[in-house]
C-alpha cells in the first residue's frame, strides 16, 4: 500500500524559492512515477499561474465560505505532466480573516480527511506556502505530516527560516506534534559567494540539528526564472543550467519519495 506524503514547503519570507521548490519537487516526483498534487495556499496563487492550473473552484472554495465543495471536486489537471493543482486565489485571505482563526486553522486538515484515503488518490501532496504566519500558513501546517523549510543563504532569509522555524516549533508543541521537519533547503546558492558561505555557517551554527540541513544545495540559476516565464518544468526546458537544476531537484524528490540516493 502507498501512503501519501503531504508536504508544507514554506518560510516567512517571500522571494526565496518557495513555489520554485514546490513546483520542481512535483514535476521531479511526477517523473518517478508519483500522483502528485499541488495545493496553491499562498494568495499571490504564483504556482497556479505557472503550472496554468485553470478550473471552476479554487481552494478558497474549499476553504471559505457557506457552501464549501469538497477537496477532489477543485482538484484540477496542469499543463504539466503528472502534476494535479488544487488552483490559489486571492480569495484565500478570507482564510485569514474569519472570527475564529482557531477554528479555521483545522479545514485544509478536515478538507483533505474528508476526502477519506487520500492515498487512492495521490501519492505526494505538495503545499505552497504564503510567507507569513497567517491562518493559512499554519493550516497548511495542520494539514501537513512534514515540512521542508526553504531558504537562501543570505541574512533576511535566514531570519525568515529562524522565525519560520519557531513557528513550527510551537504548532508541534501545541497541536500537532506529529509534524515533522523533513528538512532544510538551501536555494539559490552561489559556491564563490563570501555572503553565502558565511550565512550558511550561520544556519549550520543555529539550527538544533546540522543534518537537517538537505544535500545538495540548489544553485543560483537563471533557469529557475525561466521556468516561470515558460511556465514549464525545468526538465523540459533546454539550457544548461535548466538540466543542472532539474537533477538537483530529483535528488530531494528521491529522498522525499523514500527511494534512497543512488
Ligand atoms: N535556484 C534559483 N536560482 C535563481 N533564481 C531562483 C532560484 N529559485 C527561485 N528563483 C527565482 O526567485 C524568485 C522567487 O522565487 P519563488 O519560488 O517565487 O519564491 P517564493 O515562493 O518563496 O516567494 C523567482 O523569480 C524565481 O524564479
Ligand atoms: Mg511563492
Amino acid at each position: 500500500m502507498s501512503l501519501v506524503a503531504i508536504t508544507a514547503i514554506g518560510n516567512q519570507k517571500g522571494g526565496v524559492g518557495k513555489t520554485t521548490v514546490t513546483l520542481s519537487l512535483a514535476d521531479e516526483l511526477a517523473r518517478l512515477g508519483r500522483r502528485v498534487l499541488v495545493i496553491d495556499m499562498d494568495m499571490q496563487a504564483h504556482a497556479t499561474l505557472t503550472l496554468g492550473a485553470d478550473g471552476d473552484y479554487q481552494i478558497d472554495d474549499v476553504l471559505v465560505g457557506e457552501e464549501r465543495v469538497g477537496l477532489l471536486d477543485a482538484v484540477v489537471d496542469t499543463d504539466w505532466e503528472g502534476v494535479k493543482a488544487v488552483p490559489g486565489s486571492r480569495n484565500i485571505v478570507q482564510l485569514d480573516q474569519t472570527n475564529n482563526a482557531a477554528m479555521a486553522a483545522y479545514r485544509l486538515r478536515s478538507a483533505i480527511a474528508a476526502v477519506g484515503d487520500i492515498s487512492e488518490h495521490f501519492d505526494d501532496v505538495l503545499i505552497d506556502l504564503p510567507p507569513a504566519s497567517t491562518t493559512s500558513t499554519i493550516a497548511s501546517l495542520l494539514a501537513a505530516e512534514q515540512v521542508i523549510a526553504v531558504t537562501e543563504p543570505e541574512v533576511l532569509s535566514v531570519a525568515g527560516l529562524m522565525e519560520f522555524l519557531k513557528v513550527l516549533d510551537e504548532v508541534r508543541g501545541t497541536i500537532h506534534p506529529q509534524l515533522r521537519l523533513f528538512g532544510i533547503l538551501i536555494n539559490k546558492f552561489e559556491r564563490r559567494s563570501i555572503e553565502n558561505q558565511y550565512r550558511l555557517k550561520e544556519i549550520l551554527q543555529q539550527v538544533e540539528d546540522p543534518d537537517m540541513v538537505l544535500q545538495p544545495y540548489i544553485s543560483k540559476r537563471v533557469a529557475a526564472q525561466e521556468m516561470h516565464s515558460e511556465a514549464k518544468p525545468l526538465h523540459t526546458l533546454r539550457s544548461n543550467g535548466s538540466q543542472v537544476l532539474s537533477s538537483l531537484f530529483a535528488k530531494h524528490a528521491r529522498a522525499l519519495a523514500g527511494m534512497g540516493v543512488d
